[in-house]
């Protein structure tokens, strides 16, 4: 498996073996999906240094079988969804695209909540002008802003749905309790909190999306790149059962849960590549229990 090129020649549809998802009980995704805030510059912010590289990732990923791709307005701002348009417009079909909405961008590194009605109704706009979409298949709310009734913003979002702008909408970065009373006010088909391996800060999030049969994807489902660092724990045993630590963090992720939609990120092909050979990597009982007690040592 470390050496995953044969798997990824042998397989043009690698990602479908993570299995799949019905996102709102319709909307058919692999399990193991892309991230795309990698594909901008330094600090989420502008160009990234290689374009074409990215437009590349985005289409290996399509053709590797990836039906899910995760990105924001505020990613560049608007760069990642601009790259996504370029790369895969006209869509193939059944590609679902998940963008966000409720953060403004001041400069590299900078986020800054904005949850206000006007805000929400013209980033959904702007999201909807730079993927070239009538309609997007899954809108998240980025972070439910303190600052603004938690009714406005997710009534702001009910009125895009109605509108035919939105069809199914997602939180991001929540408790149980946020999400029990944002239901009150809108469906909510998805959850999207940092988890990982080595980061199960959500254990109880990840618990009640299960229960309720909603999606659960995980950001930082890498723990941005560390699960590879030499210290990580991952890294020790990765080598003694021929996986890459990326590999068997996102194997980890997939026999977790099967409403866990990881959207690993990267800007490299090779990447890519190495993150989706991990739907084919097993994790059976022993190996889960040995990966998750050392994780948890950690
Ligand atoms: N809802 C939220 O608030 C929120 C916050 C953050 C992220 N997200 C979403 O979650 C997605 C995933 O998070 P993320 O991209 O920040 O973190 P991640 O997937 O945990 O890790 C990405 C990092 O790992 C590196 N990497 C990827 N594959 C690797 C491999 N096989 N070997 C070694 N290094 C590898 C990447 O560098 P290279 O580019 O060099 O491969 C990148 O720096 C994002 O793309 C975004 O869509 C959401």
């Amino acid at each position: 498996m470390q050496n995953h090129k044969s798997a990824v020649q042998r397989n043009q549809a690698l990602a479908k073996k993570s299995g799949e998802f019905l996102i709102g009980g319709d909307l058919r995704v692999t399990r193991l999906g892309f991230g795309a805030m990698r594909i901008t510059g330094d600090g989420i912010w502008g160009e990234p240094v290689g374009r074409a590289e990215a437009v590349r990732v985005l289409r290996r990923a399509v053709e590797l079988g990836i039906n899910f791709i995760d990105t924001a307005d505020s990613y560049g701002p608007g760069v990642s969804e601009e790259i996504i348009a370029e790369a895969l417009h006209p869509y193939p079909n059944g590609l679902v695209i998940a963008t966000k909405g409720g953060y403004v961008r001041p400069g590299p590194n900078q986020w800054v909540e904005n949850g206000k009605p006007e805000h929400l109704r013209s980033a959904c706009e702007g999201s909807l002008r730079r993927l070239r979409l009538d309609r997007i298949d899954l809108y998240q709310l980025h972070r439910i802003d303190p600052k603004v009734p938690a009714e406005d913003q997710l009534g702001t979002l009910r009125d895009l749905q109605a509108q035919g702008k939105i069809k199914y909408i997602g939180l991001s970065e929540v408790s149980v309790r946020q999400i029990q009373h944002a239901r009150t006010i809108v469906p909510i088909v998805s959850v999207q909190n940092r988890y990982s391996v080595t980061d199960r800060g959500s254990e109880d999030v990840l618990e009640y999306c299960e229960k309720e049969k909603m999606g659960f994807i995980p950001w930082f489902p890498l723990a941005a790149g560390r699960v590879s660092s030499s210290e990580s724990p991952i890294s020790r045993i990765a080598a003694r059962w021929k996986a890459s630590p990326s590999q068997l963090a996102l194997a980890w992720l997939l026999a977790r849960s099967p409403v866990i939609l990881p959207i690993p990120g990267t800007s490299r092909v090779e990447h890519l590549e190495e993150n989706v050979a991990a739907a084919e990597l097993k994790v059976d009982g022993n190996k889960w229990q040995e990966l998750d007690r050392m994780a948890r040592a950690s």
